[in-house]
C-alpha cells in the first residue's frame, strides 16, 4: 500500500514551483491533495487533472492568502471538501529583496500577512480538522540563518514561521501531530529567476556545497519525509534542504 494512502492533505500555493513539486509527490505516495491556488486556477486545474490522471486524487481550492481573515475562509472552503484533514503544508510564500532604506510598513505588512499571519492563522484553523497523528509543515528559507541585507520584508517572516514551528510543538504533541519547518536554499522557481538563469545558477552554485542550486524536487522529497510515518520522531525542527548553501 502507498505510504500516503488514506492520507488527506491541503498544500498552499501548490499551482507551481515547490508548492506544485510537494503535490505531485504526496499524491503519488497516495495521499488526495486539496492544492491551493490564488491567481493561477489555470495551472491548478492542470495539475489536479495531471494527478488524476496518473490515477491520484486532487482537489483545487481559491483563496488569496493577503487578505486579513483569508485562513479563516480557506479553511471555511477546504471543510466542505473533505471531513478531515492529515497533513497543512505552509508553502505559500512572498518572496523578494529590495534594501532596507526601500521598504515601507505597508509592504513589509504584506510580506507578514502572507508569510506569518496566513499560515499561522491556518494552523489555528485546521487544528480542529487535522487528525490526531497529523503533520504540519513549514515552508520557511535559508534566508533565516545567513545575512542578506536585501532580505528584511522577507527574512524576519520566515523566521517568525520557524519560531511557530518550535513553540506550538509539545501542544500538538499531544495530539501525536507534529510540526517542522523545511528550508530550502536557492531553488529554480519564479520566486528564484536567478535560479532559473544557467549563468547566475552557477554562480550561485559556488556557495552551494553539492555544487548546483535546487529543483523542487529536492524539496518536495523532504517534505514527503516528513509528511511520512518514518519521520513521527521528528517534530519542532526547522530543516535546512539547501544542498549546503553558505555553510
Ligand atoms: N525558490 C527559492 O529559491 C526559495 C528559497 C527559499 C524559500 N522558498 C519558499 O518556498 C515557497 C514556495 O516558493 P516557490 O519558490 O515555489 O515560488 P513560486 O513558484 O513563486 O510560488 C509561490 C506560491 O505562493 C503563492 N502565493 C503568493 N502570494 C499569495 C497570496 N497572496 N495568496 C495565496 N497564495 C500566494 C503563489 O500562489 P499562486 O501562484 O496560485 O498565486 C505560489 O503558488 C515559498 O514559501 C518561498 O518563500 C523559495
Amino acid at each position: 500500500m502507498a505510504e500516503l494512502s488514506g492520507k488527506v492533505a491541503l498544500v498552499t500555493g501548490a499551482s507551481g514551483g515547490i508548492g506544485q513539486a510537494i503535490s505531485r509527490t504526496l499524491a503519488a505516495a497516495g495521499a488526495s491533495v486539496l492544492l491551493h491556488t490564488n491567481s493561477q486556477p489555470d495551472d491548478a486545474a492542470r495539475l489536479a487533472a495531471a494527478i488524476r490522471e496518473a490515477g491520484g486524487a486532487a482537489q483545487v481550492v481559491q483563496g488569496d492568502l493577503a487578505q486579513p481573515g483569508a485562513a479563516a475562509r480557506l479553511i471555511d472552503v477546504v471543510r466542505a471538501k473533505t471531513p478531515y484533514l492529515d497533513i497543512l503544508v505552509n508553502n505559500a510564500g512572498k518572496g523578494g529583496r529590495m534594501p532596507l532604506e526601500a521598504l515601507t510598513e505597508a509592504e513589509f505588512a504584506h510580506y507578514l500577512q502572507i508569510n506569518l499571519t496566513a499560515p499561522l492563522f491556518l494552523i489555528q484553523q485546521s487544528l480542529t480538522l487535522l487528525r490526531d497523528g497529523g503533520r504540519i509543515i513549514n515552508i520557511s528559507s535559508i534566508g533565516t540563518r545567513s545575512a542578506w541585507p536585501e532580505m528584511a520584508a522577507y527574512a524576519p517572516t520566515k523566521a517568525g514561521l520557524e519560531a511557530l514551528t518550535l513553540l506550538l510543538a509539545p501542544q500538538l504533541g499531544a495530539r501525536a501531530i507534529t510540526i517542522n519547518a523545511v528550508r530550502p536554499g536557492a531553488t529554480a522557481t519564479a520566486m528564484n529567476p536567478g535560479a532559473q538563469d544557467p549563468r547566475q545558477a552557477a554562480e550561485t552554485a559556488k556557495q552551494i556545497a553539492l555544487g548546483r542550486v535546487g529543483q523542487p524536487q529536492d524539496i518536495a522529497e523532504v517534505v514527503a519525509f516528513l509528511a511520512s510515518a518514518r519521520a513521527g520522531w521528528i517534530t519542532g525542527q526547522s530543516i535546512d534542504a539547501s544542498g549546503g548553501q553558505r555553510l
